[in-house]
Protein backbone atom coordinates (compact mmCIF):
# COMPACT_ATOMS: atom_id res chain seq x y z
CA UNK A 1 0.00 0.00 0.00
CA UNK A 2 1.36 3.54 -0.99
CA UNK A 3 2.32 5.61 2.00
CA UNK A 4 0.14 8.39 3.59
CA UNK A 5 1.58 11.85 3.18
CA UNK A 6 2.85 12.07 7.46
CA UNK A 7 4.69 8.17 6.47
CA UNK A 8 6.12 9.78 3.29
CA UNK A 9 7.70 12.85 4.83
CA UNK A 10 9.14 10.81 7.85
CA UNK A 11 10.81 8.80 5.60
CA UNK A 12 11.91 11.64 3.55
CA UNK A 13 13.00 13.39 5.95
CA UNK A 14 15.09 10.75 7.66
CA UNK A 15 16.79 10.38 4.10
CA UNK A 16 17.49 13.62 3.35
CA UNK A 17 18.55 14.65 7.18
CA UNK A 18 22.55 13.44 6.53
CA UNK A 19 22.90 15.85 3.21
CA UNK A 20 20.59 18.54 4.16
CA UNK A 21 19.91 21.74 6.58
CA UNK A 22 16.53 21.61 5.47
CA UNK A 23 15.73 18.58 5.29
CA UNK A 24 12.06 18.51 6.50
CA UNK A 25 11.71 21.75 4.62
CA UNK A 26 12.68 20.12 1.57
CA UNK A 27 10.53 16.98 1.61
CA UNK A 28 7.70 19.05 2.35
CA UNK A 29 8.34 21.43 -0.65
CA UNK A 30 8.99 18.52 -3.00
CA UNK A 31 5.39 16.80 -1.62
CA UNK A 32 3.29 19.94 -2.55
CA UNK A 33 5.22 20.65 -5.57
CA UNK A 34 3.78 17.05 -7.20
CA UNK A 35 0.52 17.31 -5.21
CA UNK A 36 0.36 20.47 -7.27
CA UNK A 37 -0.61 22.00 -3.45
CA UNK A 38 0.57 24.04 -0.58
CA UNK A 39 2.90 23.01 2.70
CA UNK A 40 -0.58 23.23 4.87
CA UNK A 41 -2.43 21.06 2.95
CA UNK A 42 0.35 18.31 4.02
CA UNK A 43 -0.26 19.18 7.40
CA UNK A 44 -3.94 19.25 7.27
CA UNK A 45 -4.36 16.22 5.54
CA UNK A 46 -1.86 13.79 7.27
CA UNK A 47 -3.68 10.56 6.69
CA UNK A 48 -4.02 10.61 3.31
CA UNK A 49 -3.07 8.11 1.00
CA UNK A 50 -0.19 8.79 -2.26
CA UNK A 51 -1.48 7.22 -5.16
CA UNK A 52 1.18 4.65 -6.06
CA UNK A 53 2.75 6.26 -8.97
CA UNK A 54 3.23 9.82 -7.03
CA UNK A 55 5.12 7.84 -4.38
CA UNK A 56 7.77 6.69 -6.93
CA UNK A 57 7.93 9.70 -8.46
CA UNK A 58 8.37 11.40 -4.80
CA UNK A 59 11.31 8.79 -3.56
CA UNK A 60 12.84 9.58 -7.16
CA UNK A 61 13.02 13.37 -6.21
CA UNK A 62 14.22 12.40 -2.44
CA UNK A 63 16.45 10.68 -3.91
CA UNK A 64 18.20 13.02 -6.13
CA UNK A 65 17.81 15.40 -3.65
CA UNK A 66 19.98 13.28 -1.15
CA UNK A 67 22.52 13.47 -3.94
CA UNK A 68 22.59 16.82 -3.97
CA UNK A 69 20.38 18.20 -6.89
CA UNK A 70 18.64 21.86 -5.66
CA UNK A 71 15.08 21.61 -4.80
CA UNK A 72 14.93 24.51 -7.06
CA UNK A 73 15.91 22.65 -10.45
CA UNK A 74 13.77 19.11 -8.97
CA UNK A 75 10.83 21.48 -9.07
CA UNK A 76 11.75 23.98 -11.72
CA UNK A 77 11.12 27.32 -9.75
CA UNK A 78 12.83 29.59 -7.10
CA UNK A 79 11.22 32.56 -5.85
CA UNK A 80 13.08 35.96 -6.72
CA UNK A 81 11.80 39.42 -5.40
CA UNK A 82 8.36 37.15 -4.51
CA UNK A 83 7.74 35.81 -7.61
CA UNK A 84 8.22 32.17 -9.24
CA UNK A 85 11.12 32.30 -11.35
CA UNK A 86 11.51 29.04 -13.41
CA UNK A 87 14.85 27.52 -13.27
CA UNK A 88 16.90 24.25 -14.83
CA UNK A 89 20.42 23.31 -14.74
CA UNK A 90 21.07 25.44 -17.46
CA UNK A 91 20.69 28.49 -15.01
CA UNK A 92 21.87 29.60 -11.92
CA UNK A 93 19.32 29.34 -9.23
CA UNK A 94 18.61 33.30 -8.12
CA UNK A 95 20.09 34.27 -4.69
CA UNK A 96 18.29 36.61 -2.09
CA UNK A 97 21.87 37.99 -1.87
CA UNK A 98 20.85 39.61 -5.25
CA UNK A 99 17.83 41.06 -4.61
CA UNK A 100 20.09 43.98 -2.89
CA UNK A 101 21.22 44.80 -6.60
CA UNK A 102 18.33 44.86 -7.51
CA UNK A 103 16.70 47.21 -4.62
CA UNK A 104 20.15 49.73 -5.30
CA UNK A 105 19.34 49.49 -9.54
CA UNK A 106 15.51 50.25 -8.95
CA UNK A 107 16.52 53.17 -6.77
CA UNK A 108 18.56 54.59 -8.92
CA UNK A 109 16.44 54.00 -11.76
CA UNK A 110 13.30 55.76 -10.05
CA UNK A 111 15.46 58.65 -8.42
CA UNK A 112 16.95 59.67 -11.76
CA UNK A 113 14.65 58.98 -14.01
CA UNK A 114 16.81 56.39 -16.14
CA UNK A 115 15.27 54.79 -19.11
CA UNK A 116 17.40 52.30 -20.13
CA UNK A 117 19.23 49.35 -18.46
CA UNK A 118 21.70 46.94 -19.37
CA UNK A 119 22.16 43.12 -17.29
CA UNK A 120 24.96 41.66 -18.43
CA UNK A 121 25.23 37.69 -17.36
CA UNK A 122 21.14 37.94 -16.92
CA UNK A 123 20.72 34.06 -16.80
CA UNK A 124 17.03 33.01 -15.62
CA UNK A 125 16.34 36.76 -16.17
CA UNK A 126 15.90 37.56 -12.65
CA UNK A 127 17.33 40.59 -12.47
CA UNK A 128 16.24 41.97 -15.92
CA UNK A 129 12.54 40.78 -15.95
CA UNK A 130 12.13 42.01 -11.93
CA UNK A 131 13.63 45.50 -13.15
CA UNK A 132 11.06 46.02 -16.27
CA UNK A 133 8.33 44.75 -13.84
CA UNK A 134 9.06 47.20 -11.18
CA UNK A 135 9.80 49.89 -13.12
CA UNK A 136 7.60 50.04 -16.41
CA UNK A 137 8.95 52.42 -19.05
CA UNK A 138 12.37 51.48 -18.85
CA UNK A 139 13.89 49.92 -21.28
CA UNK A 140 16.03 46.67 -20.66
CA UNK A 141 18.63 45.09 -22.19
CA UNK A 142 19.93 41.39 -21.52
CA UNK A 143 22.90 39.21 -22.48
CA UNK A 144 23.91 36.28 -21.79
CA UNK A 145 26.12 33.70 -23.42
CA UNK A 146 24.31 30.86 -22.84
CA UNK A 147 20.71 30.24 -25.50
CA UNK A 148 19.67 28.30 -23.08
CA UNK A 149 20.16 30.12 -20.41
CA UNK A 150 17.91 33.19 -22.37
CA UNK A 151 14.99 30.39 -23.33
CA UNK A 152 14.47 30.69 -19.65
CA UNK A 153 14.48 34.24 -19.01
CA UNK A 154 12.40 35.06 -21.76
CA UNK A 155 10.04 32.16 -21.01
CA UNK A 156 10.24 34.04 -17.31
CA UNK A 157 9.59 37.42 -18.86
CA UNK A 158 6.67 36.05 -21.24
CA UNK A 159 5.17 33.85 -17.95
CA UNK A 160 5.32 37.09 -15.47
CA UNK A 161 3.89 39.56 -17.64
CA UNK A 162 6.97 41.96 -18.38
CA UNK A 163 7.55 44.13 -20.92
CA UNK A 164 9.49 43.10 -23.79
CA UNK A 165 13.00 42.74 -22.44
CA UNK A 166 15.74 42.83 -25.61
CA UNK A 167 17.58 39.37 -24.52
CA UNK A 168 20.81 39.14 -26.76
CA UNK A 169 23.08 36.61 -27.04
CA UNK A 170 27.05 36.71 -26.69
CA UNK A 171 30.20 37.94 -24.29
CA UNK A 172 29.32 40.79 -22.36
CA UNK A 173 29.54 43.82 -24.70
CA UNK A 174 29.76 41.48 -28.30
CA UNK A 175 26.08 41.13 -29.21
CA UNK A 176 25.20 45.18 -28.61
CA UNK A 177 24.50 47.25 -31.66
CA UNK A 178 27.25 50.01 -31.99
CA UNK A 179 25.66 53.07 -31.06
CA UNK A 180 23.15 51.85 -28.41
CA UNK A 181 23.86 53.50 -24.82
CA UNK A 182 23.18 52.80 -21.37
CA UNK A 183 22.34 55.11 -18.51
CA UNK A 184 22.70 52.06 -16.00
CA UNK A 185 24.68 48.81 -16.14
CA UNK A 186 23.68 46.08 -13.45
CA UNK A 187 25.74 42.91 -13.61
CA UNK A 188 25.77 39.24 -11.29
CA UNK A 189 28.96 37.77 -12.72
CA UNK A 190 30.53 34.90 -12.37
CA UNK A 191 33.04 36.01 -9.62
CA UNK A 192 34.40 32.67 -8.03
CA UNK A 193 37.81 32.09 -7.84
CA UNK A 194 38.08 28.03 -9.85
CA UNK A 195 40.28 27.09 -6.54
CA UNK A 196 37.52 28.23 -4.42
CA UNK A 197 36.73 24.06 -2.16
CA UNK A 198 32.65 25.25 -2.12
CA UNK A 199 32.88 24.55 -5.24
CA UNK A 200 32.84 20.95 -4.55
CA UNK A 201 30.44 21.34 -1.69
CA UNK A 202 26.39 21.45 -1.56
CA UNK A 203 23.65 22.32 -4.18
CA UNK A 204 26.46 24.51 -5.89
CA UNK A 205 28.26 21.09 -7.60
CA UNK A 206 24.88 21.08 -9.96
CA UNK A 207 25.06 24.70 -10.44
CA UNK A 208 26.65 25.93 -14.24
CA UNK A 209 30.55 26.28 -14.05
CA UNK A 210 30.06 29.40 -16.37
CA UNK A 211 27.17 31.03 -14.07
CA UNK A 212 30.05 30.98 -11.33
CA UNK A 213 33.63 31.07 -11.64
CA UNK A 214 35.98 33.18 -13.14
CA UNK A 215 39.65 33.46 -13.44
CA UNK A 216 42.40 35.65 -11.69
CA UNK A 217 40.72 34.65 -8.29
CA UNK A 218 37.45 35.32 -9.57
CA UNK A 219 37.74 38.68 -10.78
CA UNK A 220 38.23 38.29 -14.49
CA UNK A 221 34.87 38.86 -15.70
CA UNK A 222 34.19 41.96 -13.56
CA UNK A 223 37.65 43.54 -15.29
CA UNK A 224 36.31 42.57 -18.21
CA UNK A 225 32.90 44.31 -17.50
CA UNK A 226 34.17 47.55 -15.61
CA UNK A 227 36.70 48.30 -18.60
CA UNK A 228 34.40 47.62 -21.59
CA UNK A 229 31.31 49.23 -19.68
CA UNK A 230 33.43 52.70 -20.33
CA UNK A 231 32.09 52.42 -24.30
CA UNK A 232 28.53 51.98 -23.79
CA UNK A 233 27.79 54.34 -20.52
CA UNK A 234 26.45 57.59 -21.41
CA UNK A 235 28.35 60.32 -19.56
CA UNK A 236 27.94 59.78 -15.82
CA UNK A 237 25.84 56.55 -16.10
CA UNK A 238 26.34 54.04 -13.40
CA UNK A 239 27.71 50.05 -12.93
CA UNK A 240 26.61 48.47 -10.56
CA UNK A 241 28.36 44.48 -9.76
CA UNK A 242 27.32 42.22 -7.18
CA UNK A 243 30.79 40.28 -6.10
CA UNK A 244 31.83 37.71 -3.91
CA UNK A 245 31.79 39.08 0.22
CA UNK A 246 35.42 39.42 0.32
CA UNK A 247 36.41 40.95 -3.30
CA UNK A 248 34.96 44.49 -2.52
CA UNK A 249 38.46 46.18 -1.75
CA UNK A 250 39.51 44.59 -4.95
CA UNK A 251 36.73 45.36 -7.19
CA UNK A 252 37.12 48.89 -5.54
CA UNK A 253 40.72 49.31 -6.75
CA UNK A 254 39.44 48.10 -10.34
CA UNK A 255 36.95 50.54 -10.80
CA UNK A 256 39.49 53.60 -9.62
CA UNK A 257 42.09 52.04 -12.08
CA UNK A 258 39.56 52.23 -14.83
CA UNK A 259 38.56 56.03 -13.68
CA UNK A 260 35.30 55.49 -12.36
CA UNK A 261 34.23 57.34 -9.79
CA UNK A 262 31.67 57.99 -6.83
CA UNK A 263 32.81 54.80 -5.98
CA UNK A 264 30.25 53.08 -3.59
CA UNK A 265 29.73 49.95 -1.42
CA UNK A 266 26.58 48.39 0.10
CA UNK A 267 26.16 45.65 2.88
CA UNK A 268 24.04 42.68 2.23
CA UNK A 269 21.60 41.44 5.54
CA UNK A 270 24.72 39.91 6.38
CA UNK A 271 26.90 42.83 6.68
CA UNK A 272 29.17 42.00 3.77
CA UNK A 273 29.80 44.57 1.10
CA UNK A 274 28.32 42.77 -1.41
CA UNK A 275 27.51 45.26 -4.42
CA UNK A 276 29.79 47.89 -5.50
CA UNK A 277 28.32 50.64 -7.57
CA UNK A 278 30.15 53.76 -9.48
CA UNK A 279 29.84 56.37 -12.45
CA UNK A 280 32.02 57.07 -15.07
CA UNK A 281 32.08 60.97 -16.43
CA UNK A 282 33.58 59.67 -19.95
C1 LIG B 1 26.20 34.49 -11.58
S1 LIG B 1 25.20 34.13 -13.00
C2 LIG B 1 23.95 35.38 -12.80
C3 LIG B 1 22.59 34.99 -13.30
C4 LIG B 1 21.46 35.97 -12.95
N1 LIG B 1 21.77 37.31 -13.42
C5 LIG B 1 21.21 35.99 -11.46
O1 LIG B 1 21.63 36.97 -10.82
O2 LIG B 1 20.62 35.05 -10.91
C6 LIG B 1 26.23 34.75 -14.30
C7 LIG B 1 25.68 34.64 -15.70
O3 LIG B 1 26.66 35.18 -16.60
C8 LIG B 1 26.67 34.41 -17.80
N2 LIG B 1 28.00 34.58 -18.42
C9 LIG B 1 29.18 34.01 -18.07
N3 LIG B 1 30.18 34.43 -18.87
C10 LIG B 1 29.61 35.29 -19.77
C11 LIG B 1 30.12 36.05 -20.85
N4 LIG B 1 31.43 36.02 -21.17
N5 LIG B 1 29.26 36.83 -21.56
C12 LIG B 1 27.94 36.87 -21.24
N6 LIG B 1 27.40 36.16 -20.21
C13 LIG B 1 28.22 35.39 -19.49
C14 LIG B 1 26.41 32.99 -17.34
O4 LIG B 1 25.91 32.20 -18.41
C15 LIG B 1 25.38 33.24 -16.20
O5 LIG B 1 24.06 33.18 -16.69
Amino acid sequence: MPPTLREALDAATRELSSTSDTARLDAEVLLAQLLGKNRAYLRTWPDRRLQEETAQQYMDWVGQRARGVPVAYLIGEREFWSRPFRVSPEVLIPRPETELLVELAIAAITQENLTRILDLGTGSGAIAVTLALECPGTEIWAVDLSETALEIARHNAADLGAAPVRFLRGHWFDPLPPEVRFELIVSNPPYIDPADPHLSLGDIRHEPRQALVSADGGLKDIALIAEGARQVLVPNGRLMFEHGFDQAAAVAAILAKLGYRDIHQHRDLQSHERVTAARYLA
